[in-house]
């Protein structure tokens, strides 16, 4: 499935590191999916669906990149595109998955990048969506506190806007809407947490969350929103 997965994704500029990037993400998404379907105790069929998932989940970035020079889903949904082009432009035939399991997984990539996932009905789909969501948070994080990737997330000397300080405090994510400053992109990082549905995925993220905190510039003023985070740790029993 990789060697698939890899095939199509040569037709893309890796020498880019942008789209090196994406790539190194789509197969560490993949295992961590693996990793934690196992903790779970998911059955054989739903961590092989949680593999595939991870692996496809971010399909569309690199048509996304190729077309806008930038990852930014203002300028196109990356999560539609990626179901558009597995499912209407039927690139998913290359990848030999069962039939019956296309339009489950098109709705778990749609799930994705939503802000918030609603209630689902059906099982499955909930419970992948949910994984799905927390192991592409952890590896955010991960590419952030120990890869430094995207190091202009390190923050600079600017305020953290109150809003975005009182949201954390009161554990709510934080949507992109109400960034204005530099450090306002640092800090929602964390109301990542808020998010992570399972229990189990909460300690690997946080690991994560604090390297990342120890590389922010102007670390003190982040001091309080991981303290808040470290509060609400403690309350999910971690
Ligand atoms: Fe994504």
């Amino acid at each position: 499935m990789v060697d698939i997965f890899k095939e199509y994704v040569d037709n893309f500029n890796l020498d880019d590191e942008r789209i090196l990037q994406k790539y190194n993400h789509s197969l560490r998404v993949m295992s961590l999916s693996e990793k934690y379907a196992n903790i779970l105790g998911f059955s054989k069929e739903d961590i092989y669906l949680a593999k595939v998932i991870g692996l496809l989940h971010d399909f569309g970035r690199f048509e996304q990149f190729k077309r806008y020079d930038s990852y930014s889903d203002i300028n196109i949904d990356h999560a539609k595109l990626g179901a558009k082009l597995l499912f209407k432009d039927n690139y998913i035939e290359k990848f030999n998955i069962d039939k019956k399991y296309y339009s489950l997984i098109e709705k778990v990539i749609l799930n994705h990048n939503i802000l918030e996932l609603p209630n689902i009905t059906d099982e499955k789909e909930s419970r992948l969506s949910k994984l799905l969501r927390d192991v592409d948070k952890i590896d955010i994080m991960y590419s952030l506190g120990v890869l430094n990737e995207l190091s202009f997330f390190t923050g600079d000397n600017s305020n953290i806007s109150e809003v975005i300080i009182n949201h954390i405090k009161n554990y709510e994510r934080v949507g992109k809407k109400e960034m204005k400053t530099t450090n306002d992109h640092a800090a929602i990082k964390f109301g990542f947490i808020y998010d992570i549905n399972y229990k189990e995925c909460l300690k690997e993220f946080f690991d994560y969350l604090t390297s990342y905190y120890n590389l922010l510039k102007d670390k003190e003023k982040f001091k309080i929103l991981l303290d808040y985070n470290m509060k609400y740790m403690k309350e999910r029993g971690i």
